[in-house]
Protein backbone atom coordinates (compact mmCIF):
# COMPACT_ATOMS: atom_id res chain seq x y z
CA UNK A 1 0.00 0.00 0.00
CA UNK A 2 1.34 3.43 -0.64
CA UNK A 3 2.44 5.21 2.43
CA UNK A 4 2.43 8.63 3.51
CA UNK A 5 4.82 10.37 5.92
CA UNK A 6 5.08 14.61 6.95
CA UNK A 7 5.72 16.45 9.74
CA UNK A 8 5.25 19.35 11.64
CA UNK A 9 8.04 20.90 13.52
CA UNK A 10 7.54 22.05 17.33
CA UNK A 11 9.10 25.39 17.57
CA UNK A 12 6.14 27.40 18.39
CA UNK A 13 2.72 27.05 17.99
CA UNK A 14 0.63 25.61 14.79
CA UNK A 15 -0.71 28.79 12.66
CA UNK A 16 -3.58 29.06 10.26
CA UNK A 17 -1.01 27.97 7.58
CA UNK A 18 0.19 24.49 9.36
CA UNK A 19 -3.74 23.81 9.21
CA UNK A 20 -4.51 24.42 5.94
CA UNK A 21 -1.24 24.03 4.04
CA UNK A 22 -0.45 20.37 5.91
CA UNK A 23 -3.26 19.20 8.56
CA UNK A 24 -6.16 19.85 6.68
CA UNK A 25 -4.74 17.43 4.37
CA UNK A 26 -3.59 14.96 6.50
CA UNK A 27 -6.64 14.13 7.61
CA UNK A 28 -7.90 14.17 4.02
CA UNK A 29 -5.62 10.80 3.44
CA UNK A 30 -6.36 9.13 6.55
CA UNK A 31 -8.37 6.14 5.73
CA UNK A 32 -7.70 6.68 1.53
CA UNK A 33 -6.00 4.22 0.67
CA UNK A 34 -2.93 5.42 2.27
CA UNK A 35 -0.89 4.06 5.44
CA UNK A 36 -0.25 7.10 7.52
CA UNK A 37 2.21 8.05 9.49
CA UNK A 38 2.74 12.15 11.27
CA UNK A 39 5.58 12.89 13.42
CA UNK A 40 6.28 15.80 15.66
CA UNK A 41 9.59 16.84 14.32
CA UNK A 42 11.27 17.38 17.90
CA UNK A 43 15.10 16.86 16.60
CA UNK A 44 14.33 19.27 13.64
CA UNK A 45 13.13 22.56 16.11
CA UNK A 46 16.18 22.67 17.88
CA UNK A 47 18.28 23.17 15.22
CA UNK A 48 17.66 26.76 16.65
CA UNK A 49 17.48 26.68 20.05
CA UNK A 50 14.26 26.31 21.77
CA UNK A 51 13.87 26.44 25.52
CA UNK A 52 13.09 22.70 27.02
CA UNK A 53 9.65 23.95 28.83
CA UNK A 54 9.38 25.58 25.77
CA UNK A 55 10.10 22.33 23.38
CA UNK A 56 7.69 19.93 25.20
CA UNK A 57 4.74 22.44 25.91
CA UNK A 58 4.89 22.88 21.82
CA UNK A 59 4.99 19.12 21.28
CA UNK A 60 2.61 18.29 23.17
CA UNK A 61 -0.19 21.44 21.45
CA UNK A 62 1.42 19.67 17.70
CA UNK A 63 0.43 15.93 18.94
CA UNK A 64 -3.02 18.02 20.70
CA UNK A 65 -3.99 19.86 17.13
CA UNK A 66 -3.11 16.54 15.12
CA UNK A 67 -5.45 14.76 17.23
CA UNK A 68 -8.19 18.07 17.23
CA UNK A 69 -8.28 18.03 13.68
CA UNK A 70 -8.85 14.63 13.10
CA UNK A 71 -5.58 12.42 13.09
CA UNK A 72 -7.12 9.03 15.08
CA UNK A 73 -4.29 7.39 16.35
CA UNK A 74 -6.01 4.31 15.43
CA UNK A 75 -5.72 5.06 11.91
CA UNK A 76 -2.88 7.12 11.86
CA UNK A 77 0.61 6.62 13.36
CA UNK A 78 1.39 9.61 15.53
CA UNK A 79 5.12 10.19 17.44
CA UNK A 80 7.36 12.17 17.99
CA UNK A 81 10.57 12.10 16.05
CA UNK A 82 13.08 11.78 18.95
CA UNK A 83 11.54 8.61 20.32
CA UNK A 84 12.60 6.98 17.37
CA UNK A 85 16.45 6.53 16.66
CA UNK A 86 16.28 5.16 13.31
CA UNK A 87 15.70 8.66 12.01
CA UNK A 88 18.74 10.34 13.47
CA UNK A 89 20.76 6.94 12.58
CA UNK A 90 19.52 6.72 8.82
CA UNK A 91 20.04 10.93 8.71
CA UNK A 92 23.75 10.32 9.51
CA UNK A 93 23.88 7.67 6.52
CA UNK A 94 22.63 10.25 4.22
CA UNK A 95 24.59 13.19 5.66
CA UNK A 96 27.24 11.26 3.81
CA UNK A 97 25.45 10.67 0.50
CA UNK A 98 24.35 14.52 0.42
CA UNK A 99 27.02 17.14 -1.02
CA UNK A 100 27.74 20.11 0.64
CA UNK A 101 26.64 22.03 -2.80
CA UNK A 102 23.38 20.45 -2.86
CA UNK A 103 22.73 21.67 1.17
CA UNK A 104 24.30 25.25 0.01
CA UNK A 105 21.67 25.64 -2.32
CA UNK A 106 18.69 25.11 0.08
CA UNK A 107 16.69 28.47 0.20
CA UNK A 108 14.97 27.82 3.24
CA UNK A 109 18.79 27.16 5.06
CA UNK A 110 19.82 31.01 3.54
CA UNK A 111 16.84 32.18 5.33
CA UNK A 112 17.35 31.09 8.17
CA UNK A 113 20.75 31.30 8.31
CA UNK A 114 20.61 34.87 6.91
CA UNK A 115 23.58 37.15 7.11
CA UNK A 116 25.43 35.26 9.28
CA UNK A 117 25.52 31.42 8.22
CA UNK A 118 28.64 30.91 10.16
CA UNK A 119 26.96 31.18 13.20
CA UNK A 120 24.39 29.26 12.00
CA UNK A 121 24.27 25.40 13.46
CA UNK A 122 25.75 22.56 11.92
CA UNK A 123 22.17 20.78 12.25
CA UNK A 124 20.61 23.49 10.55
CA UNK A 125 22.86 23.09 7.58
CA UNK A 126 22.04 19.33 7.57
CA UNK A 127 18.15 19.55 8.53
CA UNK A 128 16.97 18.40 4.77
CA UNK A 129 19.10 15.09 5.25
CA UNK A 130 17.06 14.66 8.84
CA UNK A 131 14.22 15.33 7.02
CA UNK A 132 15.51 13.10 3.36
CA UNK A 133 15.65 10.05 6.95
CA UNK A 134 12.42 10.90 8.23
CA UNK A 135 10.68 10.25 4.71
CA UNK A 136 12.78 6.93 3.40
CA UNK A 137 13.13 5.29 7.44
CA UNK A 138 9.55 4.76 5.88
CA UNK A 139 9.95 3.78 2.35
CA UNK A 140 7.00 6.68 2.38
CA UNK A 141 5.71 7.27 -0.93
CA UNK A 142 3.79 10.42 -0.61
CA UNK A 143 4.58 13.65 1.27
CA UNK A 144 1.40 15.94 1.38
CA UNK A 145 3.12 19.49 2.64
CA UNK A 146 2.85 23.08 1.83
CA UNK A 147 4.67 24.65 -1.15
CA UNK A 148 7.35 26.11 1.01
CA UNK A 149 8.93 21.90 1.53
CA UNK A 150 9.22 21.55 -2.11
CA UNK A 151 12.87 22.15 -2.53
CA UNK A 152 13.45 20.18 0.67
CA UNK A 153 11.19 17.09 -1.12
CA UNK A 154 13.43 17.74 -4.14
CA UNK A 155 16.51 16.66 -2.37
CA UNK A 156 15.32 13.67 -0.53
CA UNK A 157 14.77 11.85 -4.14
CA UNK A 158 18.29 13.31 -4.96
CA UNK A 159 19.89 11.15 -1.99
CA UNK A 160 17.53 8.01 -2.55
CA UNK A 161 18.58 8.34 -6.56
CA UNK A 162 22.17 8.51 -5.28
CA UNK A 163 22.08 6.15 -2.60
CA UNK A 164 20.61 3.79 -5.36
CA UNK A 165 22.95 4.79 -7.52
CA UNK A 166 26.06 4.53 -5.09
CA UNK A 167 24.93 0.93 -3.92
CA UNK A 168 23.83 -0.41 -7.53
CA UNK A 169 20.13 -1.12 -5.73
CA UNK A 170 16.80 0.33 -6.59
CA UNK A 171 16.28 0.39 -2.32
CA UNK A 172 15.00 3.98 -1.11
CA UNK A 173 11.61 5.05 -3.76
CA UNK A 174 11.56 8.64 -5.20
CA UNK A 175 8.68 10.13 -2.59
CA UNK A 176 5.81 12.14 -4.75
CA UNK A 177 5.45 15.52 -2.95
CA UNK A 178 1.62 16.43 -2.49
CA UNK A 179 0.88 20.00 -2.89
CA UNK A 180 -2.35 20.63 -3.61
CA UNK A 181 -5.41 22.76 -2.48
CA UNK A 182 -6.58 25.81 -2.42
CA UNK A 183 -3.85 27.24 0.15
CA UNK A 184 -0.80 25.67 -0.42
CA UNK A 185 1.24 28.95 0.41
CA UNK A 186 -1.07 30.55 3.21
CA UNK A 187 0.93 34.14 3.46
CA UNK A 188 1.16 36.80 6.20
CA UNK A 189 -1.79 38.60 7.05
CA UNK A 190 0.35 41.94 7.17
CA UNK A 191 2.35 41.70 4.17
CA UNK A 192 0.92 39.52 0.96
CA UNK A 193 4.16 38.83 0.05
CA UNK A 194 5.87 36.67 3.66
CA UNK A 195 4.84 33.32 4.58
CA UNK A 196 2.31 33.35 7.44
CA UNK A 197 5.17 31.97 9.83
CA UNK A 198 4.92 30.82 13.66
CA UNK A 199 8.37 32.64 13.87
CA UNK A 200 6.98 35.95 12.42
CA UNK A 201 7.51 38.63 15.46
CA UNK A 202 4.17 39.97 14.56
CA UNK A 203 1.65 37.93 16.17
CA UNK A 204 -1.19 40.19 13.60
CA UNK A 205 0.54 38.23 11.28
CA UNK A 206 -0.79 35.03 11.97
CA UNK A 207 -3.74 33.45 12.72
CA UNK A 208 -2.99 30.97 16.04
CA UNK A 209 -4.69 27.76 16.13
CA UNK A 210 -5.61 28.86 20.08
CA UNK A 211 -6.85 31.88 19.17
CA UNK A 212 -10.19 32.87 20.16
CA UNK A 213 -13.00 33.86 18.25
CA UNK A 214 -12.60 37.59 19.24
CA UNK A 215 -9.10 37.39 18.37
CA UNK A 216 -9.33 35.81 14.96
CA UNK A 217 -11.80 37.79 13.74
CA UNK A 218 -9.99 41.29 14.73
CA UNK A 219 -7.21 40.04 13.18
CA UNK A 220 -9.09 39.18 9.92
CA UNK A 221 -10.75 42.66 10.22
CA UNK A 222 -7.04 44.36 10.57
CA UNK A 223 -5.77 41.81 7.63
CA UNK A 224 -4.08 44.16 4.79
CA UNK A 225 -6.19 44.69 1.69
CA UNK A 226 -6.29 46.51 -0.97
CA UNK A 227 -8.75 48.72 -1.97
CA UNK A 228 -10.86 47.35 -5.20
CA UNK A 229 -13.55 45.33 -4.68
CA UNK A 230 -13.10 41.42 -5.39
CA UNK A 231 -12.70 40.12 -9.14
CA UNK A 232 -15.48 38.20 -10.42
CA UNK A 233 -12.52 35.71 -12.04
CA UNK A 234 -9.21 34.55 -10.15
CA UNK A 235 -7.11 35.88 -12.81
CA UNK A 236 -8.29 39.16 -11.47
CA UNK A 237 -6.22 38.25 -8.28
CA UNK A 238 -2.85 37.91 -9.99
CA UNK A 239 -1.40 41.08 -8.90
CA UNK A 240 -3.58 41.53 -5.93
CA UNK A 241 -1.32 39.25 -3.36
CA UNK A 242 -3.34 40.57 -0.18
CA UNK A 243 -6.77 39.66 -1.52
CA UNK A 244 -5.36 36.94 -3.53
CA UNK A 245 -4.87 35.06 0.17
CA UNK A 246 -7.79 35.68 1.61
CA UNK A 247 -10.13 34.35 -0.87
CA UNK A 248 -7.63 31.11 -0.95
CA UNK A 249 -7.87 31.15 2.91
CA UNK A 250 -11.85 31.39 2.45
CA UNK A 251 -11.92 28.73 -0.08
CA UNK A 252 -9.38 26.39 1.75
CA UNK A 253 -12.26 26.52 4.80
CA UNK A 254 -14.85 26.36 2.84
CA UNK A 255 -13.91 23.22 1.11
CA UNK A 256 -13.95 24.76 -2.42
CA UNK A 257 -12.07 26.59 -4.78
CA UNK A 258 -10.93 30.12 -5.80
CA UNK A 259 -13.21 30.17 -8.84
CA UNK A 260 -16.43 29.00 -6.82
CA UNK A 261 -15.65 31.76 -4.10
CA UNK A 262 -15.43 34.77 -6.36
CA UNK A 263 -18.95 33.37 -8.23
CA UNK A 264 -20.26 34.17 -4.74
CA UNK A 265 -18.50 36.90 -3.51
CA UNK A 266 -17.08 38.60 -6.39
CA UNK A 267 -18.26 42.71 -7.10
CA UNK A 268 -18.06 42.98 -3.21
CA UNK A 269 -15.86 44.94 -1.13
CA UNK A 270 -13.40 43.84 1.72
CA UNK A 271 -15.93 45.88 4.49
CA UNK A 272 -18.90 42.34 3.50
CA UNK A 273 -15.99 40.01 2.42
CA UNK A 274 -14.03 40.19 6.33
CA UNK A 275 -16.71 39.36 8.10
CA UNK A 276 -18.02 36.41 6.16
CA UNK A 277 -14.11 35.16 6.22
CA UNK A 278 -13.68 35.98 9.90
CA UNK A 279 -17.46 33.94 10.60
CA UNK A 280 -16.32 31.02 8.65
CA UNK A 281 -12.85 30.54 10.01
CA UNK A 282 -14.32 30.93 13.73
CA UNK A 283 -16.74 28.49 12.77
CA UNK A 284 -14.38 25.99 11.65
CA UNK A 285 -11.57 26.78 13.53
CA UNK A 286 -13.29 27.07 17.17
CA UNK A 287 -14.06 23.51 17.55
CA UNK A 288 -10.63 22.57 16.90
CA UNK A 289 -8.89 24.96 19.63
CA UNK A 290 -11.49 24.12 22.27
CA UNK A 291 -10.46 20.49 22.22
CA UNK A 292 -6.52 21.29 22.05
CA UNK A 293 -7.16 23.11 25.14
CA UNK A 294 -9.01 20.04 26.61
CA UNK A 295 -6.25 17.76 25.23
CA UNK A 296 -3.41 19.98 26.82
CA UNK A 297 -5.39 18.97 30.03
CA UNK A 298 -3.99 15.82 30.32
CA UNK A 299 -0.48 15.75 29.10
CA UNK A 300 -0.31 12.10 30.02
CA UNK A 301 -2.57 11.21 27.92
CA UNK A 302 -0.52 12.64 25.03
CA UNK A 303 2.27 11.10 26.10
CA UNK A 304 0.73 7.77 25.96
CA UNK A 305 -0.44 8.16 22.26
CA UNK A 306 3.22 9.45 21.37
CA UNK A 307 4.64 6.47 23.14
CA UNK A 308 2.35 3.92 21.23
CA UNK A 309 2.76 5.68 18.07
CA UNK A 310 6.41 5.42 18.37
CA UNK A 311 6.67 1.72 18.93
CA UNK A 312 4.86 1.18 15.99
CA UNK A 313 7.06 3.27 13.74
CA UNK A 314 9.90 1.47 15.00
CA UNK A 315 8.44 -1.37 14.08
CA UNK A 316 8.31 -0.22 10.00
CA UNK A 317 11.46 2.23 10.39
CA UNK A 318 14.10 -0.43 12.15
CA UNK A 319 14.00 -3.34 9.62
CA UNK A 320 14.74 -0.91 6.81
CA UNK A 321 17.57 1.21 8.97
CA UNK A 322 19.07 -2.53 9.44
CA UNK A 323 18.85 -3.31 5.70
CA UNK A 324 20.52 0.18 4.90
CA UNK A 325 23.62 -0.78 7.12
CA UNK A 326 23.64 -3.92 5.00
CA UNK A 327 23.54 -2.37 1.54
CA UNK A 328 26.43 0.03 2.93
CA UNK A 329 28.58 -2.61 4.54
CA UNK A 330 28.08 -2.16 8.47
CA UNK A 331 28.96 -5.48 10.15
CA UNK A 332 26.05 -6.81 12.06
P1 LIG B 1 6.94 23.34 9.37
O1 LIG B 1 6.85 22.87 10.78
O2 LIG B 1 7.56 24.64 9.07
O3 LIG B 1 5.49 23.35 8.74
C1 LIG B 1 4.64 22.20 8.83
C2 LIG B 1 3.81 22.06 7.57
O4 LIG B 1 3.02 23.25 7.39
C3 LIG B 1 3.25 23.79 6.10
N1 LIG B 1 3.18 25.25 6.19
C4 LIG B 1 2.42 26.00 5.40
N2 LIG B 1 1.57 25.69 4.41
C5 LIG B 1 0.93 26.71 3.80
N3 LIG B 1 1.11 28.01 4.14
C6 LIG B 1 1.96 28.36 5.13
N4 LIG B 1 2.11 29.64 5.48
C7 LIG B 1 2.66 27.34 5.81
N5 LIG B 1 3.56 27.33 6.83
C8 LIG B 1 3.87 26.04 7.03
C9 LIG B 1 4.64 23.32 5.70
O5 LIG B 1 4.83 23.33 4.32
C10 LIG B 1 4.66 21.93 6.30
O6 LIG B 1 4.04 21.01 5.42
N6 LIG B 1 10.69 20.70 7.37
C11 LIG B 1 9.28 20.64 7.75
C12 LIG B 1 8.96 19.53 8.73
C13 LIG B 1 9.41 18.18 8.33
C14 LIG B 1 8.82 17.35 7.35
C15 LIG B 1 9.56 16.13 7.37
C16 LIG B 1 7.75 17.49 6.48
C17 LIG B 1 10.44 17.49 8.87
N7 LIG B 1 10.54 16.27 8.31
C18 LIG B 1 9.25 15.08 6.52
C19 LIG B 1 7.44 16.44 5.61
C20 LIG B 1 8.19 15.24 5.65
C21 LIG B 1 8.92 21.96 8.40
O7 LIG B 1 9.72 22.67 8.92
O8 LIG B 1 7.59 22.19 8.46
Amino acid sequence: TPRVFSGIKPSGGLTLGNYLGAIKRFVEMQGQGFETIYCVVDLHAITVWQDPDALRRSTREIAAGYIASGIDPHKSILFNQSQVAEHAQLAWIFNCVARMGWMKRMTQFKDKAGKNAENASLGLFGYPALMAADILAYHATHVPVGEDQKQHLELTRDIATKFNHDFGIDFFPLTEPVIEGAATRVMSLRDGSKKMSKSDASDMSRINMTDDADTIAGKIRKARTDPDALPSEAKGLEDRPEARNLVNIYAALADTDVDAVLRDVGGRQFSEFKPMLAELAVAKLAPISTEMARLMQAPDEIDAILRHGAEQARAISAPILQRTYDIVGMVR
